[in-house]
């Protein structure tokens, strides 16, 4: 490609482009008679990805750390159409708080078909100045959370085993990992890594459970609008930055991550396991490479 097309596309902007117009279709119910567990859904990512369970017919355990009321207002979202769903306060990177939200789920639900491992945070700093306490807190949430929490899961599914007529599968875990699972990002090395491993420990899981009909996959998200990247979208001239790393031109919402979470919880996706579906409008295909190399 000629270098001054190459970075005429790279610089073009939303304005310049085609309309943006979401999907508008409404969530198929694929999940109907199954119950699901997603972490951190009181905001962003996870509380699009409860609600999108709950109106494709799965009941919802809504976990969160913070905002009771926040909450309840996904709980209210969830349940619209006929889902049941209630809010379970607990600290992922806790055992025992881990521990009593699975008996609990099992006690209120029966059990669990669907785990969203979704609670996540960033806590960013020059790699020189990163704390002790700022390293361990996102690795104990983002790696250490999904460690539990599957393995709490991975445990009520082999107990469990595969009930037909509720899924092909003994049970399915959504790992939510980043683009940054492939894509190092200075002033982020506690979060990089968190999501490295992450995109290890599900494929490792993933290996050694498929056996039991158990799939095992991650969720790769790109700059999706949520309060944890405000600073990358919220004036516009960090939007046309952001948008530069994006081919596809226009920030992820939370919905793009909910829908694909619903199909690939679903029997729709039953022989995907082990892989990573990165949702990112183009990121990973690292854009920086139009007009170089
Ligand atoms: C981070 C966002 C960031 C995006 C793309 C995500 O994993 O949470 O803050 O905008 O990656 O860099």
């Amino acid at each position: 490609m000629p270098p001054t097309y190459a970075k005429e596309l790279r610089n073009m902007m939303p304005d310049q482009l085609p309309a943006i117009h979401m999907p508008g279709q409404k969530v198929p119910e694929l999940l109907r008679g199954q119950k699901a567990l997603v972490t951190g859904a009181n905001s962003g990512i996870g509380k699009a990805v409860a609600i999108a369970l709950g109106h494709a017919g799965a009941d919802v355990v809504v976990n969160y750390v913070r905002g009771d009321e926040q909450a309840n207002e996904v709980v209210e979202a969830t349940t619209q159409f006929g889902a049941k769903a209630y809010a379970h306060r607990a600290d992922v990177s806790s055992e025992s708080d881990v521990r009593i939200m699975f008996e609990k789920m099992i006690s209120t639900f029966g059990t669990i078909d669907i785990l969203v491992n979704n609670a996540g945070l960033q806590q960013d700093a020059k790699f020189e100045e990163m704390t002790l306490q700022q390293w361990q807190t996102v690795i104990n949430i983002n790696l250490t959370g999904q460690f539990l929490c599957a393995r709490e899961a991975v445990r009520e599914f082999k107990r469990r085993g595969v009930v037909p007529g509720v899924s092909c599968a003994a049970g399915k875990i959504i790992c939510m990992s980043s683009v940054h699972e492939v894509i190092p990002w200075a002033g982020h090395a506690n979060y990089a890594a968190s999501k490295g491993g992450v995109m290890l420990l599900m494929k490792s899981i993933a290996q050694e459970v498929a056996p039991y009909r158990i799939r095992v996959n991650s969720i790769g998200p790109g700059a999706i609008r949520t309060p944890i990247n405000r600073t990358a979208w919220e004036t516009p001239d960090a939007y046309r930055d952001l948008c530069r790393l994006i081919p596809y031109k226009r920030i992820g919402e939370p919905g793009d991550i909910a829908r694909a979470a619903v199909w690939l919880a679903s029997d729709q996706a039953d022989y995907i396991t082990g892989t990573t579906l990165f949702i990112d409008g183009g990121m990973t295909l690292y854009p920086g490479f139009e007009a170089g190399g």
